[in-house]
């Protein structure tokens, strides 16, 4: 799309996330009028400095966690995200993670390829089930509804869901007592069997799911996180899943990606995925040409139409 507006590009050669010294050298070194970053660049003062002449920085990926926004609002320069392309893609994958970590998908493909499985018997590898479970959905955006649509249409699951507002219009979307706000974190994790993390990560977010928090839960709930992996204290909830505190969980971020605390590489009772919840061909397209319009949009001196603030 860029090219084809006329547009010169140059795309990073390496098959690997640049150093920050490697980001900076190749921005002075080249007047770039606008970038498109990943969410493993980290964004800050020093990098916009680099970039004198670049009016905009279109992240490809819904989170923008990783660009220091009041660094940008100093110097001016625009900021866009691509939401809503991979709110189903990303909700698909929560859900595949609560089936995959309550059926104990991973474990069972582990035990077969190690030759373990010597005939059928009546409780092996024995599961919780899905269907009709209460689900405890933690930040109801565009995939947080996404994933408690899909949870209550396709295995009529029941939706509690926090959030910092309450929202009637979404819930007039369910059956009757189908869907329930709880105005704390605490009673979602009191009550749900299957929790859910679908927030932003902000300094109001790091660590909200903590020790204190996974005691709450129930201890034959499971947890599923898909949105950053700095929202959970990660040590914590290796020791809560270890000491049977909490039944499983399945996880698709980490605290210090791409690190994975040891303590978790270690158990059974939860399912690992790469930060792949938004790859399908389907998302990781449509996010290309998202950020790919918003460049187009502030190159064309239009308001892009995803700009974050
Ligand atoms: C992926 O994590 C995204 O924020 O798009
Ligand atoms: C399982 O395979 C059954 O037939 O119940």
């Amino acid at each position: 799309m860029l090219k084809d507006k006329g547009y010169e590009v140059d795309i990073n050669p390496k098959d690997r996330v640049l150093s920050k010294s490697e980001l900076i050298k190749n921005l002075k070194n080249n007047s770039y009028h606008a970038v498109l970053c990943l969410l493993t660049d980290k964004i800050d003062g020093d990098v916009f400095g680099a970039a004198g002449n670049a009016k905009i920085f279109a992240n490809y990926a819904v989170g923008f966690d990783n660009i220091d926004l009041e660094a940008a609002k100093k110097r001016g320069v625009m900021v866009s995200n691509t939401p809503g392309v991979l709110s189903e893609a990303v909700a698909e994958h929560a859900v595949t993670l609560m089936l995959a970590v309550a059926r104990r998908i991973a474990e069972s493909d582990k035990f077969v390829r190690a030759g373990k499985y010597k005939g059928w018997a009546p409780m092996l590898l024995l599961g919780s089930g899905f269907s009709g479970k209460t689900l405890g959905i933690i930040g109801l955006g565009r995939i947080g509804t996404k994933t408690a649509h899909i949870a209550s249409q396709g295995f009529g699951a029941k939706v509690i869901y926090y959030d910092i507002k309450r929202n009637e219009d979404f819930e007039k979307e369910f059956p009757a007592g189908s869907i329930e706000f709880k105005p704390s974190i605490d009673e979602v994790l009191k009550e749900a069997d299957f929790v859910s993390i679908h927030l932003p990560l902000t300094e109001q977010t790091r660590h909200i799911i903590n020790k204190e928090k996974l005691a709450m839960m129930k201890p034959s709930a499971y947890l599923v996180n898909t949105s950053r992996g700095p929202i959970i204290d990660e040590t914590a909830l290796a020791e809560a899943l270890k000491n049977k505190i909490i039944k499983g969980a399945a996880l698709d971020v980490f605290e210090n990606e791409p690190k994975i605390s040891k303590g978790l590489l270690k158990l059974d009772n939860v399912v690992l995925t790469p930060h792949t919840a938004s790859a399908t061909e389907e998302a990781r397209s449509k996010m290309a040409e998202v950020a790919a319009q918003n460049i187009i949009e502030a190159l064309e001196g239009r308001t892009p139409p995803n700009l974050v603030k």
